[in-house]
């Protein structure tokens, strides 16, 4: 089997919003931060995929306590105008039970709040202990329900970005910088 001598060549969509070092040190900040917090308690980070992978596999490195990691896949209704009613759909659930334990929810955005409002409802369904947030970017202006971040990495301009797990039709998300997405 052969395998190609260099990686394809990915032409860069736009100019960097948030540098690969920029990302890195927030991201050990709020792992320190999380830790301090949990300390003694039985922490869960759960990731809605697939956005929020890339910022997990750092933010979970980051983490000195101990942790489980769950995955869900949600898919949210749009309407015509592309804004996410709120509506979700259960496409992957957790694994295993979460009663009794602390839930870290990782996300790469919040944005209207919509989708994670339907997916704060459906999880203390479950009888966790607690559950939190943790976004990576925070656009707290376009809020449609109230939602409480407890961490945010950056607050975000409206701008649409790619990379580090951001995509724009799937594409783009191994960036390891934050950029603008130019037309
Ligand atoms: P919401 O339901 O309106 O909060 O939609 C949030 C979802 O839209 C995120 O989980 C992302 O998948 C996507 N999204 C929002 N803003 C951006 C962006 O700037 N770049 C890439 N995806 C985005
Ligand atoms: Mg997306």
């Amino acid at each position: 089997m052969s395998v190609p001598a260099q990686p394809l060549e990915q032409p860069v969509p736009g100019g960097i919003f948030l540098s690969r070092d920029t990302i890195a040190s927030r991201v050990q900040e709020l792992g320190a931060q999380i830790s301090r917090d949990y300390r003694d308690r039985d922490l869960v980070l759960v990731t809605v995929l697939k956005g929020a992978v890339i910022f997990l596999a750092d933010l979970s490195r980051a983490l000195t306590v101990s942790h489980r990691l769950e995955f869900m896949a949600i898919s949210s209704y749009r309407g015509a105008s592309h804004h996410s009613s709120g509506r979700i759909r259960l496409l992957k659930d957790l694994d295993a039970p979460v009663r009794g334990q602390h839930l870290v929810i990782v996300e790469d955005v919040v944005d209207t709040g919509l989708t994670l409002h339907s997916l704060l409802k459906m999880l203390r369904f479950r009888g966790p202990a607690s559950i939190e947030i943790c976004t990576l970017l925070d656009r707290p202006y376009r809020r449609l329900v109230d939602i409480p971040v407890r961490y945010s990495g950056f607050t975000a301009s409206d701008k649409f970005v790619v990379g580090y797990g951001f995509d724009h039709r799937q594409r783009f998300r191994n960036l390891p910088d934050i950029h603008l997405l130019e037309d």
